[in-house]
């Protein structure tokens, strides 16, 4: 049996996407119409003898009841949140639940980080894992020289594909071979885990011994209970034919920023097409708007036959568009109006937002650059008439005058 865990982390993590995340934690902002944890939990569906998915991290219990309980339903496989106290760390936040992730004896754990965006290629990783024999298999990506030192970086075996080299975001470059943070395990981990909170306690008492070291060292040292997967794991157990890697030929993305969110979206809706075309718009009937490639528009949606949407565009519940209105690479979060004429590109609405007839809200597009894209905090209104380019306005702002390039506080 396999037990699927996804690392959600806590409302401490992704500050970097707000103002997104000041109302919905993360894992839960919608990527193609989908809360972004979805995306993992669906590829987690196909792996054979999968028992349960477990989703851990240190938001309040009642963010993720709703989600959890219909997902469970949906899915028919028991998905749980189970809430750390503190950050614990990636492996210390495994490890704290350790008891309730062997109550079904699984053999393999598949461990996730649940800002990626990727195909999980879950079933040929389980495959290739097993003809490895180690401890764990990592996913691993190819990126250009110049952003490897966002992530992890590793050296393998080209032959027998062992992780012979690792160190976490490093200053001087050493690979282009990332990690993707998508894991397979044996229960081993626990033990490896464990080595690395006893060596921590022993080290914490010697310190003790020494109470001017103690002092110098209370101020950096990360709490006796946390540890973290890459550096306190990976990076020691590489080159001990203990971890092996498996490259994705597939795409995969990193999703710490507003910008990357809408790339991943546009990456999702064109996964739709293989996995789950019934989500995408079609636009055949005659009262329906023009859709341009990729686009999902959410039941309750209205929008209106005369306006033209897409590519990549995701539309949520409740939201308005208006005649004539033109949206091109946007996300349009739930009970959004969009008003006659009004045109969005490159850009995301916040939830409850209206956008004036005749205005413009756009972003150049850059998906990596502070300001590439245009974002709109909850409760936004933008007049009729107003232009709105590369920038960033906070919750509940009124804009009656055009703006380019500002964050509006
Ligand atoms: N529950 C819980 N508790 N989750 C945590 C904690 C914790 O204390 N700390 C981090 N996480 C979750 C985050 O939400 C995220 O999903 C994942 O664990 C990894 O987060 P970080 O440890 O902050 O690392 P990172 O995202 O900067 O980089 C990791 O992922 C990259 C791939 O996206 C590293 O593993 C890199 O090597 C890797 O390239």
């Amino acid at each position: 049996r396999v037990v699927a865990v996804i690392m959600v982390g806590g409302p401490t993590k992704g500050t970097r996407f707000r103002p997104l995340s000041l109302n919905v934690p993360k894992p839960l902002f919608p990527l193609a119409g989908q809360p972004m944890v979805h995306h993992p939990i669906s590829a987690c569906r196909r792996i054979p003898n999968l028992a349960q998915i477990y989703l851990i991290g240190f938001y309040e219990e009642r963010e993720f009841a709703l989600y959890v309980s219909s997902i469970s339903n949906e899915l028919r496989i028991p998905v749980r949140y189970l809430r750390e106290d503190k950050p614990h760390g990636s492996a210390g936040g495994l490890y704290s639940f350790r008891d309730y992730i062997m109550e079904d004896s699984p053999s393999h754990i598949v461990l996730l980080n649940c800002d990626v965006c990727s195909s999980f290629p879950l079933p040929d990783m389980l495959e290739a894992h097993k003809k490895y024999g180690g401890m764990g298999t990592l996913l691993v990506n190819k990126v250009s020289a110049e952003s490897a030192n966002q992530f992890g970086e590793l050296v393998a075996d080209p032959e027998t594909n062992e992780l012979l080299h690792y160190t976490e975001k490093p200053e001087t470059f050493v690979s282009d071979l990332i990690n993707c943070g998508v894991y397979i395990f044996t229960p081993n981990i626990f033990s490896a885990i464990e080595d690395v909170l006893k060596q921590k306690k022993d080290r914490a008492n010697l310190r003790r011994v020494s109470s001017f070291e103690a002092l110098q060292s209370a101020t950096k040292a990360l709490p006796a209970d946390f540890v973290r997967l890459d550096q306190d794991i990976l990076s020691p157990l590489a080159g001990k034919k203990e971890l092996y890697t498996y490259q994705t030929l597939d795409f995969w993305e990193q999703i710490k920023t507003p910008g990357m969110s809408l790339r991943c979206s546009g990456l999702y809706l064109s996964q739709f097409r293989r996995t789950s075309p019934h989500l995408l718009a079609s636009g055949d009937g005659k009262r329906t708007a023009t859709i341009v490639g990729d686009v999902y528009i959410h039941p309750s949606a209205k929008v209106h036959s005369t306006s033209k949407i897409g590519p990549n565009v995701s539309i949520s519940a409740n939201a308005r568009v208006g005649a004539g209105a033109r949206l091109i690479n946007c996300i349009i979060l739930d009970d959004v109006e969009i008003m006659e004429n009004a045109v969005v590109i490159h850009s995301i609405v916040g939830w409850k937002s209206s956008i004036g007839k005749w205005s413009r809200v756009q972003g150049e597009g850059d998906h990596n650059a502070k300001l590439g894209i245009t974002i709109l905090g909850e409760a936004v209104d933008v007049e009729d008439e107003v232009v709105v380019v590369n920038s960033i306005v906070l919750p509940n702002k009124t804009l009656n005058v055009s703006v380019q390039e500002e964050i509006i506080l």
